[in-house]
């Protein structure tokens, strides 16, 4: 019994580490990426500057504080919301519902730059290609609060 149950103790032990294991081989091993990873260009977002003041600051505010009725695009309760899911999701969330009052008006183009200026005002960093237009490339990147450790 005494044995059994220190194969048992090792076994527990030993699997925990190599499952941790396992999931990070996997978020590497699926071209998973992270929003820290510089998914999108300045250039775009000052683009997305423009789209966003043009099609959302209106209801979500100019500096994405949210309004009356519209929620916040930055802070605690946008990061509570998004953070966990992949910028696929939100992307998709404002191409099919947004703006409020004409869904669907906005082309993948300029979604993407209105998304990538939503990333760049809640401090994720810029970096050298510009944030694709494919959801289905947007669904390999996490949003996630903290940087990941490489
Ligand atoms: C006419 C007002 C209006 C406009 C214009 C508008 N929104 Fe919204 N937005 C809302 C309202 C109201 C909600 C919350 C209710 C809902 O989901 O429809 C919302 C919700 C959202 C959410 C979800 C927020 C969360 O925390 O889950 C996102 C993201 C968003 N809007 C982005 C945008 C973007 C980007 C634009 C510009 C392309 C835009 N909105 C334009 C009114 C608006």
């Amino acid at each position: 019994m005494k044995r059994l149950l220190t194969a048992a103790g090792i076994a527990l032990s030993l699997s925990l580490p190599l499952s941790l294991l396992v999931s990070r081989a996997n978020a590497q091993g699926d071209g998973m990426r992270s929003v820290w990873d510089g998914v999108f260009t300045k250039e775009q977002a000052e683009r997305g500057s423009a789209g966003y003041q043009q099609n959302c600051a209106s209801c979500h505010g100019t500096s994405l504080t949210g309004g009356e009725s519209a929620p916040p695009l930055t802070g605690g309760e946008f990061s509570s919301n998004w953070f966990g899911l992949t910028a696929g999701d939100l992307f998709e969330r404002i191409r099919t519902t947004m703006p409020a009052d004409r869904p669907g008006r906005i082309n993948r183009e300029q979604n993407a730059q209105i998304l990538a200026y939503i990333l760049s005002m809640n401090q994720f960093p810029a970096g050298n290609v510009d944030l694709p237009t494919q959801t289905d490339f947007l669904k390999q990147i996490r949003l996630e609060a903290e940087r990941p450790k490489k």
